[in-house]
């Protein structure tokens, strides 16, 4: 189910934000809006503008603003008593003293407006929304309210980076208001609970990105042809022959347990003898518990578990013998780590 994309305006419908259906195909833990940030971040809530969402471990913690300070300042993680240039959140009690008013994060959210300065946030019960003219918690049915599409630089405080759900290699960032798109280098992944692009094999990745210009260009398509996935050591791309050209769909497809896609040859191949795309994990589908690492001088090698990479080790002085599973003094010369 793709429910929410992440293109330049963030457009999250809110009432599917708030029961949490965010793709969850990108990582089993997506379905919270905390899967977008870095630990420890704070955010507002895009529910209310007096409540925050403190992000621990991909999951979110709620807190609401006290009525002497009831709105949370998203760029000093604090709750203030007024908010200055911050659009979305414009209130006002004043003249409207013992009233209620709308919340203008919410349709079911409102405000009470204890004195001219006290705004008290409170939500309506599950299936209505607030009506100002009654005064009321009304019916859903009843109500004209529209969702709101979400502007997330308005809850995310400027330069926090937020994670990309359609690509494992891309960020966005709030910069005065405006979200911008960053990609990491090549043979990185972003890392959204640390914040930082990592290795491609450091990150649970659920959906590979397909490269930029997979099957070449309009000029130069690859017809026939067999390409690395540019992010996994066993998978490929079968660009084909078709109407359009570079083909616009080309087939993923992966080599067997054991063996690893070798795009010069156009074969599936024996891994010590192939090399992998930047960044991607030489253990996977190996049964071996240590292969050689790509880095540079061969002196480098990765303990494999389940075809996953649990931890990089280093032989020293010495090399990293695939064959022996062992460190050996002569010189090793894999294509793939020779320096
Ligand atoms: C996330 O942040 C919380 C609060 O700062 C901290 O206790 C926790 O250890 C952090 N988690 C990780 C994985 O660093
Ligand atoms: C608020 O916006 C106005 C005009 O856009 C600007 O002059 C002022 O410096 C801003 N204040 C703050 C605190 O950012
Ligand atoms: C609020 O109620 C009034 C009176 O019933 C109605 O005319 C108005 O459309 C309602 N407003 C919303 C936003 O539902
Ligand atoms: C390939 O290896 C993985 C784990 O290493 C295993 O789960 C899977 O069943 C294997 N597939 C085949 C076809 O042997």
């Amino acid at each position: 189910m793709k429910v929410l994309a992440l293109p330049l305006t963030l457009a999250i419908p809110l009432a599917l934000l708030w029961a949490g259906f965010i793709d969850s195909s990108l990582s089993a833990d997506s379905d919270d809006i905390c899967w977008f940030f870095p630990n420890a971040t704070k955010i507002r809530d895009p529910l209310s503008c007096g409540q925050y969402i403190t992000c621990i471990d991909s999951v979110a913690h709620y807190t609401a603003c006290t009525s002497s300070t009831p709105y949370f300042d998203k760029e000093t993680g604090k709750c203030v008593k007024t908010l200055t240039n911050y659009t979305g959140c414009e209130i006002s009690c004043e003249e409207n003293e013992d009233l209620f008013i709308n919340d203008p994060s919410s349709c079911s959210g409102y405000y009470f407006c204890k004195t001219a300065t006290t705004p008290i946030h409170g939500y309506c019960p599950s299936g209505t929304h607030f009506n100002s003219t009654t005064q009321s918690c009304i019916f859903r049915v009843d109500s004209t309210c529209e969702l709101k599409e979400l502007d997330i630089c308005l809850i995310t405080p400027n330069g926090v980076k937020i994670a990309s759900d359609t690509n494992c290699g891309r960020y966005h960032e709030c910069k005065k208001k405006v979200l911008s798109s960053k990609d990491c280098s090549t043979g990185q992944y972003y890392n959204p609970p640390t914040g930082t692009c990592l290795s491609k094999w450091k990150v649970a990745c659920a959906k590979h990105p397909v490269p930029d210009n997979v099957c070449g260009t309009t000029k130069r398509p690859y017809i026939n042809k067999f390409v690395s996935d540019g992010a996994t050591c066993r998978g490929y791309y079968y660009c084909a022959e078709r109407n359009v050209m570079p083909d616009p769909a080309p087939v993923w497809g992966s080599c067997p347990n054991g063996t690893f896609f070798n795009p010069t040859t156009q074969a599936c191949a024996n891994p010590s003898s192939t090399a992998c795309p930047s960044g991607a994990d030489r253990c996977e589908g190996r049964s071996l518990t240590f292969v050689s690492s790509s880095d540079k001088g061969c002196r480098q090698y990765l303990r494999c578990k389940d075809g996953k990479t649990q931890e990089e080790l280093s032989c020293g002085n010495k090399f990293f013998n695939e064959a022996l599973g062992a460190c050996v003094s002569s010189p090793i010369t894999y294509a793939f780590c020779a320096s």
